[in-house]
């Protein structure tokens, strides 16, 4: 199957009250990994990269190819979106754009509210020319994202409705949640979620959601949230499976071993995340409808 935008994705998940996974990519053992684990429990999903290290995965067109190519030898027919995660410039966007992403986000949150607004929507325009769909923030989500730290700032209802009027697909609103691990319990503003999903009728992404309870993570679906993004999470299950098996195997030199226990802790992960956003097995409904 082609990939697919993310708003064909998002849309369904939006009126049925469920949210699509988002999980980064961090190296072709999660790729692979995400993939079969979509294919096997037939869910759809959205596989990402990180602006921050595109030049680690190889770049925009290696990874587009890449992601095709891996689509195709594992022969994957459930839904698959693409998606350019915290872009940090029009021009990146544009390049992961051209190289064959089907969603991009562009991340102006560290700009004035006008400044981001203005160029999120030069980008809606060259992004829907193109059939890609696009995400955008308002506030600032905190925390720790590949090295670049900042504090949270609470999105308000007057910068996302502005920011809706760009005609983007899904607002990113940062409502207390960090990328990162979570020094105490996190603070989501279930209020201000439900004003800002009522206000733009647009489905709302939670980033920074590793670390997030269940409890939270049902609250934020019912409200309007449709898209869950998860990177630390399998970072860290990968990162102490790995560690495990390389302390288990001190005197064997075969990275078989080591990286299959790494796979592994990243596919139970994320099917347990899927089952948790009830996405899990939502793709024969997707297919039907296109
Ligand atoms: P975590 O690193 O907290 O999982 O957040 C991921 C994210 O929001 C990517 O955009």
């Amino acid at each position: 199957m082609a990939l697919v935008s993310a708003t064909s994705l998002v849309a369904p998940a939006l009126a049925d009250r469920y949210a699509i996974g988002h999980f980064n990519i961090n190296g072709a053992d999660w790729l692979e990994t995400y993939l079969k684990v979509a294919q096997t429990t037939k869910t759809p999903i959205i596989v990402a990269t990180s602006d921050r290290i595109i030049d680690f995965l190889g770049g925009f067109d290696y990874m587009a190819r890449y992601v095709r190519f891996m689509m195709q030898a594992l022969s994957v027919t459930v839904p698959v979106a693409l998606h350019l995660d915290h872009g940090l410039s029009v021009d990146h966007v544009y390049q992961a754009i051209d190289a064959g992403y089907t969603s991009v986000m562009f991340d102006g949150s560290k700009l004035p509210i006008g400044e981001n607004v203005a160029l999120t929507k030069e980008v809606v325009a060259y992004a829907h020319a193109h059939h890609v769909s696009v995400e955008a923030e308002v506030g600032s989500v905190g925390g720790n994202e590949n090295g670049l730290v900042n504090g949270i700032r609470y999105a308000s209802v007057a910068d996302a409705v502005e920011m809706a009027s760009t005609g983007i697909d899904a607002l990113a609103a940062a409502l207390g949640s960090v990328h990162g691990d979570y020094v105490g319990r996190p603070n989501l503003n279930f209020e201000r979620m439900a004003e800002i999903a009522a206000a733009t009728k647009l489905p709302l992404v939670l980033h920074g959601a590793s670390g997030i309870l269940d409890d939270q993570i049902q609250q934020a679906i019912q409200l309007g949230t449709a898209k869950i993004n998860i990177n630390t999470e399998v970072n860290t299950v990968w990162t102490s499976a790995v560690t495990k098996a390389l302390q288990a195997k001190r005197s064997n030199h075969d990275p078989q071993p080591i990286l299959t226990a790494g796979k592994q802790a990243i596919a139970y992960l994320v099917e347990a995340k899927m089952k948790a956003f009830h996405v899990l097995g939502k793709s024969t409904r997707l297919s039907s409808m296109s």
